[in-house]
């Protein structure tokens, strides 16, 4: 394993973080219908009193809602914040001029100085990795951003865009990418062991599967809205993974099967970011802290997801 460098090392001492597309997106999680800014207002403080002091947000969600949102609740809170956010190149913006402006952007509507971790959120043929990172060499220059990230990186794209800024002796300080129990690709294909082995620390997205992994829906009880087509497939097939969770939870003073799931992945050496709509959910999240699973533990969980025709 490679020694993380002292700029990105405070990314390695996060257990977990705090998702934030839920902030304002109605598309996906309905926002509006459920739950409001009231509410997720609550889940910020309640993760903030919990330790949990990362925020993952994008430019991107709710159309710069998220980021508007979480700019608010940090004005109000005593609790120091670690705030990442993620740029993507619209065709119209694909010079790598256009990134320093974008994080600019961001910055003023979150309304601090500069980001934590600042994310590619996804790679494009319409702009290549060399010119992205170019523009986020010049985030770091111009100290918009302490550190630079990417976000639905491969191992090879990966390895381009580390290249890229090592040569300005800039770490590359994580890959976000999806990970959980019913998808692990990332652990089959060796991104996260070459993410290890690099000091690159390996954000998990989607930890929850979307809020399969809780065990409150199944084939009878689907998801909302456009999750309900996405995840259809996966539905009947969990029940067996979804028992064994739940046994497993009980083994540890009656955990829940969302605690469990985040444990998995940070056994792992994965950092997740689960999404919550509300403080109880919040509040189940950061309990999944604390505490570990066993190793054999986790040999049933891979073995009981193993099981299962996802990723
Ligand atoms: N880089 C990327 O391309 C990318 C892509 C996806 C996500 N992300 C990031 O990763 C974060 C997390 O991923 P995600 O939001 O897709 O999915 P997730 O964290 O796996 O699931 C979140 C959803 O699960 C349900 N849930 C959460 N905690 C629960 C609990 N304790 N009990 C019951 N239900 C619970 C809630 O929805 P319901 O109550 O409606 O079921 C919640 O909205 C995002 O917020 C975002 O910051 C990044």
């Amino acid at each position: 394993m490679a020694e993380v460098s002292s700029e990105t090392r405070f990314l390695h001492a996060i257990e977990m973080g705090l998702g934030a597309w839920q902030w304002g997106d109605r598309t996906t999680w309905q926002y509006g219908n459920s739950y409001d800014e009231n509410d997720l207002h609550k889940v910020f403080n309640v993760s903030m009193e919990e330790g949990i002091q990362f925020v993952d947000t994008a430019e991107v969600y709710g159309s710069g809602v998220s980021e508007r949102m979480l700019g608010k609740f940090i004005k109000e809170t005593e609790h120091p914040v670690l705030i990442a956010t993620k740029y993507f190149p619209y065709p119209w913006r694909l010079r790598n001029s256009s990134i320093p402006r974008a994080l600019k952007n961001s910055l003023e509507r979150i309304g601090v100085d500069s980001a934590d971790l600042y994310q590619t959120h996804w790679p494009t043929p319409l702009m290549s990795i060399d010119r992205m990172m170019d523009g986020m060499i010049e985030c770091v220059k111009q100290e918009l951003t302490r550190t630079v990230g990417i976000s639905n990186f491969s191992q090879s794209q990966m390895l381009t865009a580390y290249s890229a800024l090592a040569r300005q002796n800039i770490p590359l300080a994580s890959n976000q990418v999806h990970y959980s129990l019913l998808n692990r690709r990332i652990e089959k294909n060796g991104l996260l062991a070459r993410c290890k082995e690099l000091g690159i620390r390996l954000i998990a997205y989607s930890p929850l599967e979307q809020g399969l992994l809780t065990g409150k829906y199944n084939a009878n009880k689907r998801p909302p809205g456009t999750r309900g087509g996405t995840l259809a497939g996966l539905l009947p097939k969990i029940e067996p993974l979804i028992r064994l969770m739940t046994s497993i939870g009980q083994d540890h003073g009656g955990k829940s099967n969302s605690q469990v799931a985040l444990n998995w992945t940070i056994c792992k050496g994965a950092l997740p970011i689960p999404g919550a709509k509300n403080v109880r959910q919040a509040q189940e999240n950061a309990g999944a802290l604390g505490w570990k699973l066993t190793e054999e533990e986790v040999t049933q969980l891979d073995e009981a997801s193993d099981q299962i025709a996802g990723e």
